[in-house]
């Protein structure tokens, strides 16, 4: 290729319609999940608008706008009005989420309905399972994941997305969905879970911090990618779906990593501290939220993830 004058590659940056047809990575409506938080009542908060927790009467009316924006998935956390060492209203049939995926199924058939699959939310001590001798007991946690899986199935949900870190999870929510007749619900396994600081706005919004200690004895170490790569692999031969890499930003590098390894949809979380970050930042004048919200969504895409799960998702329908 001859250098300059006669390659200038400013030649395809000069409009929007250049820019646009040359494009490699590119955000889509399409690929976009919103999370909800739903409870017996409402919390509000305005600094953080997508961080509200809903009740379900609430939440259908967001859904009602996130809908007919044309946003086609959203996954849904419950926080329930009461908590137990077990975390028992994770698979109560009239839980909080079988509630809401009740009303959601019934008025929007066509919209997509994923669920987290966790037992922080409902744990009187906020950890992701249950415990023995003050360590998470990770295989007595599977079973009561599987069973939160199939009653989310069985209320609703078109996919179950498991986000405890427990070994052997994805094996053990196959074999009971396939048990319960749940052949075609797919598994979207948050294979790639760091233990990251930037939950932070999440566990408030969904009251889920731990009561002692932190979650790095069953989430990833931030410094670690082959490690990433082993976690989809095990993930993937027990039959996940579709593999995921959280948080995203600060985690580029492993959606790329994952994304080049295997043949499979690679979903990546821009999770509630990379939100409140550019929020936080753009309510003091500092950055424009709008711009910051599609840079950091474009590069997402384009480190290789197929579906992103944002707090931007509704407002991406009027920014596309
Ligand atoms: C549940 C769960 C968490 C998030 C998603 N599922 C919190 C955690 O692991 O502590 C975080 C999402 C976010 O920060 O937006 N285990």
């Amino acid at each position: 290729m001859s250098a300059f004058p006669a390659t200038r590659l400013r030649r395809l940056r000069r409009t929007g319609a250049l820019r646009a047809l040359v494009g490699e990575a590119r955000v889509e409506l399409a690929d976009v999940v919103m999370p909800y938080f739903v409870g017996t009542e409402a919390l509000p908060n305005e600094a953080l608008p997508a961080m509200s927790r809903h009740t379900v009467d609430g939440l259908v009316r967001e859904v009602d706008g996130l809908a007919s924006a044309g946003v086609p998935a959203v996954i849904l956390f419950g926080i329930p009005g009461e908590k137990d060492d077990e975390g028992s209203g994770a698979w109560d049939e009239n839980g909080i989420v079988q509630q809401a995926l009740r009303a959601l199924r019934e008025r929007f058939p066509e919209l997509l309905l994923l669920t987290d699959v966790c037992l922080c939310e409902y744990t009187a001590h906020g950890h992701c399972g249950v415990l023995a001798g003050g360590e998470v007991d990770n295989d007595a946690t599977l079973e009561l994941l599987a069973r939160t899986s199939v009653s989310h199935v069985e209320a609703g949900a078109d996919a179950v997305c498991p986000s405890d870190m427990m070994d052997g999870r994805v094996g053990a929510i196959r074999h009971a969905l396939d048990e319960a007749g749940f052949h075609l619900t797919p598994i979207v396994a948050y294979s790639a879970k760091y233990a990251s600081a930037f939950y932070g706005p999440f566990r408030d919004a969904a009251d889920s911090a731990p009561a002692f200690g932190d979650r790095r004895g069953y989430q990833m170490d931030p410094a670690n990618v082959r490690e990433a790569l082993r976690e989809c692999e095990l993930d993937l031969a027990e039959g996940a779906d579709v593999i995921m890499v959280k948080p995203a930003l600060p985690y580029l590098d492993v959606i790329r990593a994952v994304h080049e390894r295997f043949d499979v949809p690679v979903a990546a979380y821009n999770v509630s501290g990379e939100y409140a970050m550019v929020k936080a930042a753009a309510a003091r004048g500092w950055l424009d939220e709008r711009q910051a919200a599609l840079e950091s969504l474009t590069a997402i895409k384009r480190a290789g993830a197929d579906i992103v799960i944002t707090y931007w998702a509704e407002e991406l329908a009027s920014w596309l």
